[in-house]
């Protein structure tokens, strides 16, 4: 990646900021709709631009152009008192909690193109990891540059040094995350050469939530899409689905978001928009769009809001081909899971209705962790905040990792409160019209239980 340094390096003290969190629809790591921006290095003011600066990062987030920010770089690893040191410009501290509230996520990037991170043995790695999440995640540390904001993950832009032991370092991330009050993702930035030189070992040896590979720069670069064997998506797709250990692994198309963003490859949107929108109908692993970085986006033209524009307007986004499927109790087709009276608002119950082909009984589910939501709304299967016995359902405006909304599909049919034991369950087994579903403790061979499409 393209990273310029920043003249100005800012060490951040922390304060505490709080904010009530709105709920808003944004990032879904299963969708194959998301945008992400690298944010904090003013790609366009270090590469002469003399419009408008890079702002901070709340500023960017009063739209839905973009899901997911990578916050770029730490790109020290071991600096004064053995903490990382960040560098990146215009941040303000309360932008955390503006853009999670947005439905967005953030993640701390490591790395860059001037970084040259290694560790010298396994321990180590497990100790930085253990200092990530105590300085920028679910840890506690009287050292916390962003003070009570919690990021969302973390982004290895690795493009130098050496990655043995980087393994270890993952691995010891995701014990942390694992159990954790709220979803955390560990992604990369690998250059679109496979093998990539820094990260292709480490994407083999540990599972990866996506991989933002850079189509810029090199002979794989998007700019050579018509040219037989130089454009590699194809070669990324099926390691995500032979290689990678995680199978479910996304592949955003990195790009550059204006010509002064890389040295060369930048594509403008209207070259873009077939390309980008084969690609994600053509390969499963496809995420999203990632593009280097917010501050050149945004003067050319918007290219932000462009590239949200194009991958949200073909209709191959989530499940089933027409993007929804009805549920049925127990495999009666006759039945559908249904918002009562097409009513789409906060707290509408959910019940259970004769199929009749309005809107109000289409949704969008995938397989295992998965939002369960009305095709077309913002609005999601909710089951509150104190799940029991006997919670009746409704929908509430959708927000991305929200535990009331997140729900497991299983292979075995059943939808599952993710990590809480409670099922979706048909209320008394009565496909009365109008019945009002609930959950229960998830129970083996309950057919109440079971949901098919
Ligand atoms: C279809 O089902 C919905 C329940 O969401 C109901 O409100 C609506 O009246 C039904 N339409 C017809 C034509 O039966
Ligand atoms: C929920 O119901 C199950 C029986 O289906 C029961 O075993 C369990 O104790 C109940 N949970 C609570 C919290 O009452
Ligand atoms: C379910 O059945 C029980 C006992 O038959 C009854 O008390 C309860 O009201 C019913 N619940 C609903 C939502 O119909």
């Amino acid at each position: 990646m393209v990273s310029l340094r920043s003249a100005s390096l800012a060490r951040l003290a922390g304060f505490i900021f709080a904010l009530e969190a709105l709920h808003v629809y944004g990032f879904n790591p299963n969708a194959n709709t998301n945008v992400a921006a690298y944010w904090g290095q003013n790609s366009y003011g270090n590469s002469g631009g003399t419009g408008q600066q890079q702002q901070s990062v709340g500023y960017y987030c009063q739209d839905d152009s973009v899901d997911v920010f990578p916050v770029a770089f730490v790109n020290n690893f071991f600096s004064t008192g053995g903490l990382p040191e960040l560098d990146l410009e215009n941040f303000l501290q309360s932008d955390i909690e503006t853009c999670q509230s947005a439905g967005k996520i953030l993640t701390i990037s490591l790395g860059g193109g001037g970084a040259n991170p290694s560790f010298s043995s396994t321990s180590q790695a497990q100790q930085f990891a253990d200092t990530l999440w105590n300085v920028f995640l679910g840890g506690s540390s009287s050292t916390r540059p962003f003070g009570d904001a919690v990021l969302d993950g973390v982004d290895l832009d690795i493009e130098g040094g050496n990655t043995e032991y980087f393994a270890a370092f993952v691995t010891q991330l995701r014990s942390h995350f694992d159990g954790a009050s709220k979803p955390y993702y560990i992604t990369g930035a690998p250059q679109c050469p496979f093998p990539d030189a820094y990260l292709g070992s480490v994407i083999n040896a540990v599972g990866f939530d996506a991989l933002y590979v850079q189509f810029y720069n090199n002979d794989c670069a998007v700019s050579n899409y018509n040219i037989p064997g130089d454009w590699d998506f194809a070669t990324w797709d099926n390691w995500a689905k032979t290689q990678s250990p995680n199978p479910d692994v996304k592949i955003y198309m990195g790009l550059a978001a204006a010509p002064a963003a890389a040295d060369w490859g930048y594509v403008d949107p209207g070259t873009l928009t077939p390309i980008i929108q084969s690609t994600q109908s053509t390969y499963s692993s496809f995420g999203g769009v990632m593009f280097w970085d917010e501050s050149q986006a945004y003067v050319n033209n918007r290219f932000d809001a462009a590239m949200k524009s194009i991958v949200t307007s073909s209709s191959s986004s989530g499940s089933g081909s027409s993007g929804y499927v009805q549920l049925h109790p127990n495999g009666d087709t006759s039945k559908c899971l249904d918002v009562e009276s097409a009513n789409y608002a906060n707290g509408t119950p959910v019940d259970i209705y004769d199929c009749n082909g309005t809107g109000a009984q289409n949704w969008i589910i995938n397989e295992g962790t998965t939002a369960v939501q009305v095709a077309g709304t913002n609005y999601c299967l909710d089951a509150g905040d104190s799940p029991e016995n006997g919670t009746q359902m409704k929908i509430w405006e959708c927000y991305s990792g929200l535990a009331a909304q997140t729900w497991y599909y299983t292979s075995d049919n059943r939808i599952s409160l993710q990590n809480q034991g409670f099922c979706l369950d048909l209320t008394n087994g009565s496909s009365d019209d109008g019945n009002v579903m609930q959950i229960w403790e998830c129970t083996d061979d309950d057919t109440n239980q079971v949901w098919t499409e």
